[in-house]
Order: structure tokens, then sequence, then C-alpha cells
């Protein structure tokens, strides 16, 4: 007679492993949803001085190259290649990347958007330590160019 490899007492455990891998993974998903932020800081806190910083880089096509390279090096994990926040790596973050192409994160003024990418909010990093301040300008001069709706 042939008999079975997985005897009752290994399907047993086998069933308590499976069990003992599904309560770790859901711990962990709770933990990352720890890092959620509240509705009262789920907002950018922007200082008003930031909104009339001018973009002092010229749109030139340069320009716009070394920062499409800057956001496929440094962004397009989260925001994704063609910016709309569908990136491989935002899934696994606590809430999803903004999608950089729409109307309503066009009407923050340049200042602000260099603000935000400067600073960042958790689980978007800071750039302030990585991207010189001229690096920052290039990467909005090139998601101007490729984002922004006409
Ligand atoms: C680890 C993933 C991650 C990376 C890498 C990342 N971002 Fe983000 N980004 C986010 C998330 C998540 C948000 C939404 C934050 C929020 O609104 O709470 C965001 C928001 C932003 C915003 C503000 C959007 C708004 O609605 O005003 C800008 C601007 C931005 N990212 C630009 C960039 C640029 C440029 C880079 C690369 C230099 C970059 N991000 C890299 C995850 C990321």
């Amino acid at each position: 007679m042939i008999t079975s490899p997985i005897t009752p007492r290994r399907a047993v455990c086998a069933t308590f492993v499976v069990a003992g891998m599904l309560t770790t993974g859901s711990y962990v998903l709770a933990r990352s949803n720890l890092g959620k932020p509240t509705i009262s800081e789920s907002h950018w806190k922007v200082p008003a001085r930031a909104t009339k910083k001018k973009n002092p880089t010229k749109m030139s096509a340069a320009n716009i190259a070394a920062g499409k390279t800057i956001f496929t090096t440094n962004c397009v994990m989260c925001h994704g290649v063609h910016g709309k926040g569908n990136g491989t790596a935002g899934s696994f973050l606590s809430h999803k990347p903004a999608n950089l192409t729409t109307p309503a994160f066009w009407s923050q003024s340049p200042g602000v958007i260099f603000w935000k990418l400067t600073h960042g909010k958790t689980p978007m990093p800071a750039f302030r330590a990585t991207l010189s301040r001229h690096k920052r300008w290039q990467v909005i001069d090139y998601m101007t160019s490729a984002f922004k709706p006409r």
C-alpha cells in the first residue's frame, strides 16, 4: 500500500505553521498601519514664505534631461514612470504616493512643490540632504515638462 507522505499529524503541524505565518503577517501589516498619519497630521505644514519661492533654473533641455535622470533614480519607484503614483515600491507604503499629473497638484506654486520634496512627509522621503537645491529644481523642471497638464 502507498501511504501518503502527509500524515494527519504533519497536516496539523503544517496548519499551525501556516496559521503562525498569517498571524505574523497581519501583525506586521497592523504595525505598518501605525505609521499612518492621523487626520490632523495628514496635511503638509508648508510655511507661507515657501509659496513665493521662484524657480531659479531655466526650463532648458539640459535641465529637463538632468531632472529626468534624477526622477528616474529617486522618484520612479514610488511615483511611477508617468508620475501617476503607481510605482512598484508605492504599494508597500502605509499610504499611496501622490499622483503628480493632476490639475490639483499643479495648482500649487513651484515653491510649494520645492518645499515638499525638500522636507518630505513620511513615507515621502526628504531630499534636503540627498539632492542639491539645483537638482531639486531640475527635477521640478522635468516634472513640469513631462507631467503638467497643458
Ligand atoms: C518611498 C516612496 C517615495 C519616494 C521615493 C518619493 N516619494 Fe514623493 N511622495 C510619496 C508619498 C507617499 C507622498 C504622499 C505624502 C502625503 O501626502 O502624505 C508623496 C508626495 C509627494 C509630493 C507632494 C504631492 C502633493 O500632493 O502635493 C511631491 C511634490 C513629491 N512626492 C515629489 C517627489 C519627488 C520629486 C521624488 C523624487 C525626488 C519623490 N517624491 C520620491 C512617496 C515617495
